[in-house]
């Protein structure tokens, strides 16, 4: 069976799972695990390149993250992020998804609404997954969309339009549980939601935020399962100590 096919078969039975990753060696850990799927997000250009906003990232980034993750991920379905500016029109989106299955994704995703470029590479037999309510591509500032009811109405509105082109499913990104809930019942596509409460059919979030590698990055919706910034600074200082005071290398360490 399709791996799409394997997500689309969940909705309403078993939560979907999805981490982001950049890089061969995170990828190979989550393979491990065993996750549903695997993004390869445009949030490297925050996480990795250290950008306050994804704006910046551009096909050759994302060729180059998504082309280390399918080395370490043989099993699990790796999606990639099309960035900013990448699907301005059908050929540039289509050519630009094309370059991701490619480099080793297996299905891309695509932020906000545009359905002649998702019909376009659906037709071209790439797996599209749709991304809704807050879109770091455009934002100007990040925040909670759809509070108020006209915003609330156009996320619902792209959401179904997304959900009739056919995307296997669609990140709900930082919108009230109550509008996710209702997007979750009225679409035939999975929902994975990132700051959008229970109901979504699936979670994703950024593995650098999950596991707490910026002490001072948490958004409400971040729930750290391990503080990687004070392990890291920890283990540092030991190797600090440790080099300074002549301890390190010792025998055991050291070939003879
Ligand atoms: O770029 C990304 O990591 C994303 C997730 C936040 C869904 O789009």
């Amino acid at each position: 069976m399709e791996f799409q096919e394997r997500i689309r078969r969940k909705k309403g039975k078993e939560k979907i799972v999805m981490l982001t990753a950049y890089d061969y060696q995170v990828a190979k850990i989550l393979d491990e695990i065993s996750i549903d799927l695997i993004l390869v997000g445009d949030s490297l250009g925050m996480v990795v390149q250290g950008h306050s906003n994804t704006k910046s990232v551009t096909m050759m980034d994302m060729i180059y993250h998504v082309k280390a993750v399918a080395r370490g991920a043989k099993n699990t379905p790796i999606i990639g992020d099309m960035p900013m500016n990448s699907c301005n029109t059908i050929k540039d989106g289509l050519k630009n998804a094309k370059r991701f299955i490619e480099a080793g994704a297996h299905g891309v995703k695509i932020e906000g609404n545009r359905p002649q470029v998702v019909r376009a590479i659906m037709e071209a037999g790439i797996p599209v997954m749709g991304h809704v309510g807050m879109l770091p591509q455009v934002a100007e500032i990040y925040r909670v969309k759809g509070k108020r009811p006209e915003e609330a109405e156009e996320i619902f509105r792209d959401a179904l339009d997304l959900d009739k082109l056919g995307v296997f499913s669609m990140v709900l990104e930082c919108i009230p549980k109550s509008l996710a809930k209702k997007i979750t019942e009225n679409v035939k596509a999975p929902t994975i939601g990132i700051g959008a409460g229970k109901y979504c059919d699936g979670q994703v979030l950024v593995i650098n935020d999950m596991l707490g590698l910026d002490e001072h990055f948490k958004p409400k919706y971040v729930k750290r399962y391990a503080t990687l910034n004070k392990v890291i600074k920890d283990a540092v200082a030991r190797f600090v100590e440790e080099v300074s005071a002549g301890k390190y290398p010792d025998e055991e360490h050291t070939y003879h």
